[in-house]
């Protein structure tokens, strides 16, 4: 089964930037397994050069008066393939809370969005021996009312908060493991065996062949590297191979 690479660029890169950047990943990614979530004002960019586009959030209303919000039908109608919801930048700065981040998932899947849902455990929640608790209640709450067809349409995306733009990752053990304990949690809670599970927080071209032995992973979210094309590149080399 091949990985499926996704490509955060966060809040990052200028229209200059954007442009060099398409030139220089434009003839390599066509595949149906790299997704690249630009900043929402440059999806047209990356959409007109066909590559399977994600967006970085949407919110939990189909319209309305919501200044500076962007719904999941206003994406989906743009072909807009993905959505990331509840990234622990969102929590953290937004405030965003798991009962707001479930709602806003409902709503994705309701208007044919998959939805990459993003939990982990700060560097404090994980020294006091919480990961567990927290993970499982992050998907608890996020994954809660979705039937087996909405579940088909969503990928977990387990990035601890402390490797975030950290260069420091768990070891493989440690993220074998959190992978197999997210599907075990979401096959008893929800039924649903085999649900699809990337890894996120500073994957990059050094650690990219390392991070590709473990097995059980479905794939990776890369934030900071994967604003460089040429580390993006040979991330979904590796991954893909
Ligand atoms: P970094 O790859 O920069 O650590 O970011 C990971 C991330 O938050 C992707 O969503």
């Amino acid at each position: 089964m091949k990985k499926l690479v996704v490509g955060n660029l966060k809040m990052n890169l200028d229209l200059d930037q954007i442009a060099s950047y398409l030139e220089i990943i434009n003839e390599e990614v066509h595949s149906p397994h790299v997704v690249i979530c630009p900043t929402s004002i440059y999806i047209p960019y990356f959409l007109s050069h066909d590559y399977r586009v994600g967006i970085q959030n949407t919110f939990l209303a189909d319209e309305g008066a919501y200044t500076g919000e962007i719904s999941p039908k206003q994406a989906d109608s743009m072909g807009i393939a993905y959505t990331i919801l509840g990234h622990s930048e969102r929590r953290m700065y937004l405030k965003e809370t798991d009962d707001f981040i479930n709602k806003k998932i409902i709503a994705a899947l309701k208007n044919y969005m998959r939805v990459i849902v993003c939990v982990g455990e700060t560097l404090e929640e994980r020294k006091m021996l919480k990961t567990d608790r927290v993970i499982k209640r992050e998907i608890t709450n996020a994954l809660r009312g979705l039937t087996k067809e909405q579940l088909d349409n969503v990928v977990i995306a387990y990035e601890p908060i402390w490797a975030i733009g950290t260069n420091q990752t768990p070891t493989n053990k440690d993220i074998e493991d959190m992978i197999n304990y997210i599907k075990l949690l979401v096959e008893s809670y929800f039924n649903y065996p085999n649900i699809k599970v990337l890894y996120g927080g500073s994957v990059n071209e050094k650690n990219i062949t390392e991070l590709n032995k473990i097995k059980n992973l479905d794939g990776y979210l890369v934030g900071g590297a994967s604003t460089n094309p040429e580390k993006f590149l040979k991330i979904i080399e590796v991954a893909l191979s």
